[in-house]
């Protein structure tokens, strides 16, 4: 492993992520001892502010925004004296410059520049740090979602970025992979004998994914409505899932192992036609209704103006390769869902043949299931078929039973890290494996548009769903044709 980086730079400091997740990462990590003692950390936002309103700022936010019982007033003392705030305007060449200075000797111990701000900044800040001179080899710089809007979009992110950093030194960052249970997805394929033969269309019907939210628009008016479900979820975390899902054996757990089988995979994702957009997907929009009990406003009342925009997707997704051929993929994704849930549930075929019967009729004899839930429960729970207990005078009769592993039980005393916790520390310690390549970016935009330009061409209407509920009933009917159902 490289040397941990000293300094982090945090563009976007001021910011609704900065809060909630990467300033309470960086101090569990600091809390920790997991980065150098040394280690600086310059807010940079928009705004003038100065070292000691930032701090307050931070302090104030921190508690709320950490797990139980790990503020500590002394520890938080010691890294708020880590952190100096550097206001920049992107453009502005002389912020650049005092940025760099405030960095000073320490480029040398490296610089992990993180960048939270809207995609349309990150060209022109890697332009300004580059002019600045932080953008050699002790510099790497990570980015958030989303990258672009579409693919030609996004490759003009990925070149102005690329004009000044080298793609090894680009970390671009789905907080989905620093989550445990998404990382385990790797262990429980290639750690266990039990599955892998048996992860194929020879066993498989069909895979689904959900990624199911409580909440609405959150007040990110500007960011979401003409961006949807679709690009907001899918092209990234749920694309992501589907490839770790789906990917070869990797030869090594090496980032380039790694990223080179996930994009296999999503090159193998089957464009959509008009025909297939009608047949193969539905969109949604919350209206107003009740989630969780208490009553919500619909999505075009939120936003102030009726919207097409969709605030669900459901997707049947092909890959076209030896391992999946035919086997769908039932993507679903949206907000408002009647409980925050995430999980990816493989189904089995059925046996061949049943030797079971019970009262003269076959006995009921059902495939079995694995379902592996990533939030808010990290378990694994495989259906299997048993006996039911007794004599069997009248021939045996069976019952579907669950095994299931509680991964948070069965690491009981260890702590749920944030996922950004994973991420900050890979980061400041060169591990790209966790980031997204280029080219799984631009694979993924690939398959998004092939999707955005049917719905186009086949004037794809946007459903309404109440607010509570899972969606559009037509996205019932999308899996209940092929006879199966959403995992409810
Ligand atoms: C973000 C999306 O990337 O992920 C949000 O932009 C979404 O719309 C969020 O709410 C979901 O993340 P998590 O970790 O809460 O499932």
């Amino acid at each position: 492993m490289a040397e941990t980086f000293h300094t982090v730079i945090l563009f976007g400091a001021t910011g609704d992520l900065a809060h909630r997740m990467l300033f309470p990462s960086l101090y569990n990590l600091f809390a920790d001892r997991l980065l150098p003692d040394d280690i600086a950390i310059i807010a940079s936002g928009r705004s003038e502010m100065t070292d000691a309103a930032f701090r307050a700022d931070i302090a104030k936010s921190l508690p709320g925004f950490l797990g139980e019982g790990r503020h500590d007033a002394e520890t938080a003392d010691a890294f708020l004296a880590r952190i100096r705030y550097c206001p920049v305007s992107v453009g502005k060449a002389a912020d650049f410059t005092r940025l760099a200075d405030m960095v000073g000797p320490a480029r040398d111990k490296g610089v992990a520049v993180y960048l939270s701000t809207p995609p349309s900044l990150f060209a022109p800040v890697a332009k300004g740090l580059g002019e600045a001179g932080l953008a050699g080899a002790h510099v790497r710089i990570a980015m958030e979602k989303p990258i672009g809007q579409d693919l030609a979009s996004s490759r003009a992110v990925n070149d102005g970025v690329n004009a000044v950093f080298a793609e090894d030194q680009v970390f671009r960052v789905d907080h989905y992979l620093g989550k445990e249970t998404v990382q385990n997805l790797l262990v429980l394929r290639f750690g266990n004998m039990l599955f892998e033969p048996l992860w194929n269309a020879g066993a498989i019907e069909h895979v689904q994914i959900t990624v199911a939210e409580t909440v609405g628009l959150e007040g990110r008016v500007s960011y979401y409505d003409g961006v949807g479900a679709l690009k907001d979820m899918v092209q990234n975390h749920m694309l992501q899932l589907l490839a770790l899902v789906a990917m070869e054996p990797p030869a090594s757990m090496s980032p380039a192992s790694v990223r080179d089988e996930k994009v296999k995979i999503l090159r193998s994702l089957r464009a959509m036609d008009a025909a297939d957009a009608q047949r193969h997907s539905v969109r949604g929009q919350y209206d107003a209704g009740a989630v969780g009990g208490q009553p919500v406003k619909g999505y075009a009342e939120e936003l102030g103006q009726d919207s097409a925009t969709e605030t669900f997707v459901a997707v049947k997704a092909f890959i076209d390769n030896w391992r999946w051929k035919n086997v769908p993929f039932y993507l679903r994704t949206g907000k408002r869902m009647p409980e925050r849930r995430s999980e990816i549930l493989v189904q089995f075929r059925p046996v061949p043949h049943s030797i079971f019967s019970g009262n003269g009729k076959p006995a009921a004899l059902r495939p079995n299931t694995m379902i592996i839930s990533i939030q808010p429960e990290e378990n694994i729970r495989l259906l299997v078929m048993a006996k039911q207990p007794g004599l069997d005078r009248d021939g045996i009769e069976l019952r579907e039973v669950a095994l299931d592993v509680s991964l948070s039980t069965s690491a009981a005393g260890q702590r749920r890290r944030i996922a950004y916790e994973r991420l900050l520390l890979d980061l400041l310690e060169g591990d790209p494996t966790l980031f997204v390549r280029r080219d799984e970016v631009e694979a993924a935009w690939t398959w998004i548009d092939s999707i955005h330009a049917a719905w186009a061409g086949a004037q794809v209407e946007t459903r309404h769903y109440t607010a509570g509920t899972w969606g559009p009933s037509a996205a019932i009917a999308l899996i209940e044709r092929d006879g199966a159902s959403w995992h409810d």
